[in-house]
């Protein structure tokens, strides 16, 4: 076969698979009562299933062609000059935070530095702290947009604080010029967890770009998905290099995807190191205590055919937001709504709602009752993630007393405003919450 032919071949496979999407994925009815509307998911159409399966033809495997142009696309979507893709938003932050504790930054983050962090988080925000040594300073959060209470920052610092680390709540930025204000005054580190937060802005800036380091997630409930994966972001070059020794094993090389024979500092063979006699295969030095957090190419083909759609699914999560919001209004004497920032635009992840503690019901009813009528829901994460099992007997401290952060606990969950959402099922929504404060 010559390789027009075999390109024909492909084009048929393609072909079919467009009409494989058509009948067995492109029809969605909504049943009111009986179909779940979901929190969040995957959107998507042939082009996604197209671009795997070229992945799969191609049969590359590890991150290739298409991570290549995943990471420039996504790099200019952002506005920064380094993006690099993990396996997940979790491995995304614990490279983020372990890229800041590498021995090649003389400033870096050393065991028993602190890190200041909101006790309302996801979980694997909070986990890279305690992984590299350091210790989390918690600090409650606001009621109103769930963010970080920035009020609470100066009561946190101690002579080890070293970094502020925290997740722009469910696509709400933090209030950015007081973070800003605070790192810039005592000279800390700051990683901006945006993984429920792609395309969020502050004051017409993107999320992301103000710290030293960003994290996204592509798991199915994200902005764009690739099943699992995620990304580092940075506009620092050096920063960025130090990330992909940390995801790649540690190893110091560079090469890219280019990878030529002689490496691209040209003296792959010839590379002195210092401590080991002679000369070293510049692919084997270890310049950090890395793992093994790479993605697929075939993940990074779903996640380009999901970029071009990202502005479109973000429009709409804001849409789906706006109509949710104003149709619970009338509800805001038992439920708390959420509030931004003026400058904050949100490109929201969720819509979350607080019970109040004065309501005359419990949150487990009203979620029980939503999700026995087919409407998903979820809590806030881990709430506050020192009443979690887990983090009973981890070294830390706190700042206030956590209050909100109970209270989110208790009253707090969220609903989804993700664009496989449409006027049917929105409706549908607000049905079964009216349902549910009727019978009250
Ligand atoms: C704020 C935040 N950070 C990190 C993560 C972890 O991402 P992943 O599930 O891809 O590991 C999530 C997951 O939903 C998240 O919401």
């Amino acid at each position: 076969m010559g390789d027009s032919d075999i390109e024909e071949l492909r084009q048929s496979i393609l072909a079919r698979v467009a009409e494989y999407y058509d009948k067995a994925h492109n029809n969605r009815p909504f049943v009111p009562g009986q179909s779940t509307v979901h929190y969040a998911g995957r959107v998507y159409d042939e082009t996604e299933i197209q671009n795997m399966v070229s992945a799969v033809l191609d049969f590359w495997l590890t991150a290739g062609p298409y991570a290549e142009q995943f990471e420039k696309q996504l790099g200019a979507f952002i506005g920064v000059r380094e993006v690099v893709p993990v396996n997940s938003g979790s491995s995304a932050n614990l490279v983020a935070l372990t890229t800041l504790c590498s021995r090649q930054l003389p400033d870096g983050l050393r065991p028993g530095d602190e890190v200041i962090v909101p006790a309302v988080s996801f979980p694997t925000t909070v986990n890279p702290i305690i992984q590299n040594r350091l210790t989390p300073v918690f600090v409650d959060s606001c009621l109103g947009d769930l963010n970080l209470d920035v009020a609470q920052l100066e009561e946190a610092l101690s002579p080890r604080t070293r970094a502020l680390m925290f997740a722009h709540t469910l696509g709400n930025p933090a209030d950015m010029d007081a973070v800003m204000a605070f790192v810039q005054r005592h000279n800390l580190f700051l990683v901006e967890d945006t993984c429920d937060a792609l395309g969020s802005k502050w004051d017409g800036r993107m999320v992301g770009t103000f710290g030293e380091l960003a994290t996204l997630s592509f798991y199915p409930a994200h902005h764009i998905t690739m099943g699992e994966g995620g990304a580092v972001y940075t506009d620092r070059p050096k920063l960025a290099k130090i990330a992909r020794a940390v995801r790649d094993w540690g190893r110091d090389c560079w090469c890219g995807y280019d990878n030529p024979v002689n490496g691209k500092c040209g003296i792959r063979f010839e590379r002195e190191v210092p401590g080991i006699p002679g000369f070293y295969d510049h692919r084997y030095f270890y310049s950090e205590i890395g793992y093994n957090l790479k993605l697929t190419d075939p993940q990074a083909a779903m996640g380009l055919a999901q970029l071009q759609k990202l502005p479109d699914f973000i429009r709409r999560r804001k849409e789906n937001f706006a109509y949710l919001y104003e149709g619970l209004r009338p509800y805001s004497e038992f439920l708390m709504l959420p509030t931004w920032h003026p400058k904050a635009d949100p490109s929201w992840f969720a819509l979350p709602l607080l019970v109040r503690d004065e309501a005359p019901f419990m949150r487990h009813q009203l979620t029980r009752f939503l999700e026995t009528n087919q409407v998903q829901t979820r809590l806030i994460f881990a709430g506050n993630i020192l009443r979690q099992p887990a983090y009973q007997h981890i070294e830390h401290r706190v700042a206030g007393d956590l209050s909100n952060s109970d209270q989110v606990m208790r009253g707090g969950f969220f609903v989804g405003v993700y664009p496989g959402l449409d006027r049917p099922r929105l409706d549908y929504m607000l049905d079964t919450f009216g349902r549910f404060f009727k019978q009250l």
